[in-house]
């Protein structure tokens, strides 16, 4: 059951939604926890805590994916703590949506910086300190299959994440080091709670064959697939996580 016991894991943007769940599987399963956040401290504190009751043991690390300074104290934070990494978890992540006639450079450089430099900068820094075998697990969206309007440029985003994915699966093979990625659908979070109105999450409903919205717990469990040594001869791939969407 424990199938990450001994491992050190990084999930960024772990205070909320998917990260969080992430960081709870990821505990539950054995695996010592960084907790990224970028603001929200308080929910940080309350995801470590949550996992420290039931026996796991995190720690809750300041920092901003899309600055090099701070993705490197993020992965300094895992190795001081805990000694080693493992498993790094690409998940902070922005998504804002803009019609073609809205698109602003400030727009653009925000998702662009967030969820690609972001993605790069701490899987750099990973990389350095993961020794031979770790996995990696970059969190895009089915957006890259889906391309709703008003997608443009986070869709862009999360196809940069999953050319990356492959890329750098190649670059990092020889160190056994796996590159994987999760598209989640549309999923219910804190995040997305902001954006989605009740008839766009009901739409939403009636064209998914599982006949719900995706949980970050669904998202959790195919990460820890992709964590563990169950994906083992996986590399490179790219998981989409929609209930069919
Ligand atoms: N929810 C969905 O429907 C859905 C669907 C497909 C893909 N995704 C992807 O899944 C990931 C998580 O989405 P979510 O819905 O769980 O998001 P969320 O509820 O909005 O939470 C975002 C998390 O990312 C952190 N974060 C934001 N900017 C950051 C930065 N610059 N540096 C470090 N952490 C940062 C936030 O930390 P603070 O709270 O401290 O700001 C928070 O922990 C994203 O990559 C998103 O694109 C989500």
């Amino acid at each position: 059951m424990h199938r990450l016991e001994g491992k050190v894991a990084i999930v960024t943007g772990a205070s909320k939604g998917i990260g969080a769940a992430i960081a709870k599987q990821f505990a539950a399963a054995g695996a010592a926890v960084v907790v990224n956040y970028a603001t929200s401290q308080t929910d940080a504190d309350a995801v470590v805590s949550a996992i420290e009751e039931r026996g796991g043991r995190a720690v809750a690390v300041k920092g901003d994916v899309s600055k090099a300074e701070d993705a490197r104290a993020i992965v300094d934070g895992a190795v001081r703590t805990y000694g080693r990494l493992d498993i790094l978890v690409n998940n902070a992540g922005k998504y804002e949506f803009a019609g073609l006639s809205d698109i602003t450079e400030d727009h653009f450089h925000k998702l662009m910086n967030i969820n690609v430099l972001g993605l790069l900068l701490v899987t750099q820094a990973a990389a350095a300190h993961m020794g031979e075998g770790g996995s990696i697990i970059n969190i895009g969206s089915s957006v890259t299959t889906m391309k709703p309007p008003a997608s443009t440029v986070y869709a862009a985003t999360k196809s940069a994440v999953e050319a990356i994915t492959g890329v750098l699966s190649k670059e990092l093979g020889a160190r056994r080091i796996r590159v994987n990625g999760v598209n989640p659908g549309p999923t219910a979070t804190e995040g997305s709670a902001s954006l989605q109105g009740g008839d766009a999450s009901a739409a939403l409903i009636a064209q998914t064959p599982l006949g719900r919205i995706g949980q970050p717990q669904d998202i959790a469990r195919i990460a820890l697939f992709l964590a563990s040594e169950d994906s083992g001869w996986m590399t490179g791939d790219t998981l989409i996580a929609s209930g069919g969407l």
